[in-house]
C-alpha cells in the first residue's frame, strides 16, 4: 500500500491577466501562500515538482525547474519541471504524490504556473497547438477550439446533445466562478449570451471557451506522520489523496475509435476509483477539465457520472450544479476560474481541498467525503485523475 499522502498547505494567485507580474512573481506568491498555510519555514521541504507547459513560447524562459527553486529560496533541493500540456499540473501532483507515497520523501511541493498574456492570442494559439499533433493537425491549420468543435459536432450528431446544453455548462461555471474570489471571471452569463457571443469554431462561441490566463498554484504534500504533526500546529484538516490514476490516448484526434469518448479519462478514472475502493456514486463533487463546454460533457460521461451521451441532459437537469446530484466545477472550472495551463491541475486540487475542509464559501458542497479532479492534456491524449478525501 505504501505511505498515506496528505495535503497540508495550499496557495494560489488570483487567476487572470497579471500585467505587473512575471512568471517568477506568480510562482513565489503561490509558493509562499502554501508554505504559510502549512505553517512551514521552507527548510523542511525536500523537493519541488512544477507543472508548466510552454514557458519558452509564452515568456522566452526554459529551465524553470531551477528558476522555481531559486526564487522561492530553496535553491539546494531537487526541482523538476513536469510537462504534459494542459495536464502538466495534474501530472506534477501525481509525481509529488508518488514520491511521498514511495516513502522516499516526506514533504514535497507540487506547483504549477503559466504566464500566457505576454503574447497575442494568435501566438498563444500556436503555442497551445503544440499539445496536438503538429504534423497531422497543427500543420494543416487545426487549433484547439477547432478540435473541440469537431468533438462537439459529433456529440450533437450521435447523441442529440443540443447547442443550448453546451451553453448551460458555461452558464453554470460562470455562476460558480462568481462565488470564487480567485476566479478570472466573476460574473454571471445567460444561455442567450453564450449563443450570441462571437463565433470561435462552430458551434463553439467565445463563451464556450476557457480564456487565456496568467496564474500559479501550489500544494504541499506530506507523509502521514509528518502531515499529522503539521496539522496539529496549523489546526487545519488534512486532506488525503486517496488515489491517483493516469492514462494516455492517441495524440491526434483522427486516430481515435470515437471522437466523443475520452479513452484516457475512462482508464485513469477506473484506476483511481479502484485504488480508492469507491465508485462514481461515492464522489461528492468533481473538478473536471472544461477547456471548452463540450469537454465537461465528455468528462462527466467518461468518469461515469452518467451514461455516454447523457452529459448534456444531466447538465440541463441541474444535476451538476453546486446543490445537484454531482456538483461539477464548483470553482468555476477552467471556463470561469481561468486556465493558466500548467497551474490548472494544481488549482483543481486546491478547490478539492477547500471543499473537503469546508472552506469553499458560497459555493460549498454539503458535507462531501470524496472529491475528484480530472486534468486533461491536449485533446485528451493525457488524463490524470485524483481522488481526495477527509475520511481516512
Ligand atoms: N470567456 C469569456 N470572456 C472572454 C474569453 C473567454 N474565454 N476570452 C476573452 N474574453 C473576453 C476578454 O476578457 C475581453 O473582454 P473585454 O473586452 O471586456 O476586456 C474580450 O473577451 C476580448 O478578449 P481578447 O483577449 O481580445 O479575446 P481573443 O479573441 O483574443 O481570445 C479566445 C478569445 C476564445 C480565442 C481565447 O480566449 C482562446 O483561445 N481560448 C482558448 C484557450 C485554449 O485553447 N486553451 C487550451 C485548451 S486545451
Amino acid at each position: 500500500m505504501g505511505n498515506k499522502v496528505g495535503i497540508v498547505g495550499i496557495g494560489m494567485t488570483k487567476f487572470g491577466e497579471h500585467w505587473n507580474k512575471g512568471l517568477r512573481e506568480l510562482i513565489v506568491e503561490a509558493g509562499l501562500k502554501a508554505v504559510h498555510d502549512a505553517n512551514l519555514t521552507g527548510e523542511e521541504i525536500q523537493a519541488i515538482y512544477g507543472g508548466c507547459m510552454a514557458p519558452g513560447l509564452f515568456v522566452g524562459q526554459e529551465h524553470i525547474s531551477a528558476l522555481i527553486a531559486d526564487h522561492v529560496g530553496l535553491g539546494g533541493i531537487p526541482s523538476t519541471r513536469v510537462e504534459a500540456a494542459c495536464a502538466s499540473g495534474g501530472l506534477a501532483l501525481r509525481q509529488a504524490y508518488l514520491a511521498v507515497r514511495s516513502g522516499r520523501l516526506n514533504v514535497v511541493v507540487a506547483g504549477g504556473v503559466e504566464k500566457m498574456t505576454d503574447v497575442p492570442t494568435n501566438l498563444a494559439t500556436v503555442a497551445l497547438m503544440g499539445a496536438g499533433d503538429e504534423e497531422w493537425e497543427g500543420f494543416y491549420g487545426a487549433t484547439f477550439p477547432g478540435l473541440y468543435a469537431l468533438m462537439a459536432r459529433r456529440h450533437m450528431y450521435e447523441f442529440g446533445t443540443t447547442r443550448e446544453q453546451l451553453a448551460m455548462v458555461a452558464v453554470k461555471n460562470h455562476h460558480n466562478g462568481a462565488m470564487n474570489p480567485s476566479a478570472q471571471f466573476q460574473y454571471e452569463i445567460t444561455v442567450d449570451k453564450v449563443l450570441k457571443s462571437a463565433p470561435v469554431a462552430d458551434p463553439l462561441t467565445l463563451l464556450d471557451c476557457s480564456p487565456i490566463t496568467d496564474g500559479a498554484a501550489s500544494v504541499i504534500l506530506a507523509s502521514e506522520e509528518k502531515a499529522k504533526k503539521i496539522a496539529k500546529e496549523t489546526g487545519k484538516e488534512i486532506i488525503w489523496i486517496a488515489s491517483s490514476g493516469q492514462a494516455s490516448d492517441t495524440l491526434a484526434l483522427h486516430d481515435r475509435d470515437s471522437l466523443c469518448k475520452t479513452k484516457a479519462a475512462v482508464l485513469a478514472g477506473k484506476e483511481a476509483y479502484q485504488q480508492a475502493g469507491i465508485k462514481p456514486g461515492d464522489i461528492g463533487f468533481a473538478e473536471v477539465h472544461d477547456c471548452f463546454t463540450i469537454a465537461e460533457i465528455m468528462a462527466i460521461e467518461g468518469l461515469g457520472f452518467c451514461n455516454f451521451g447523457e452529459g448534456g441532459k444531466i447538465t440541463e437537469n441541474g444535476e451538476t450544479a453546486v446543490n445537484g446530484r454531482i456538483p461539477v466545477n464548483t470553482s468555476g472550472g477552467l471556463k470561469a476560474k481561468g486556465h493558466p495551463i500548467g497551474a490548472t491541475g494544481i488549482a483543481q486540487a486546491i478547490e478539492a481541498t477547500l471543499q473537503l475542509r469546508g472552506e469553499a464559501g458560497g459555493r460549498q458542497v454539503k458535507n462531501p467525503k470524496y472529491g475528484l479532479t480530472h486534468n486533461v492534456g491536449g485533446s485528451g491524449a493525457t488524463c490524470v485523475v485524483h481522488i481526495f478525501t477527509n475520511e481516512y
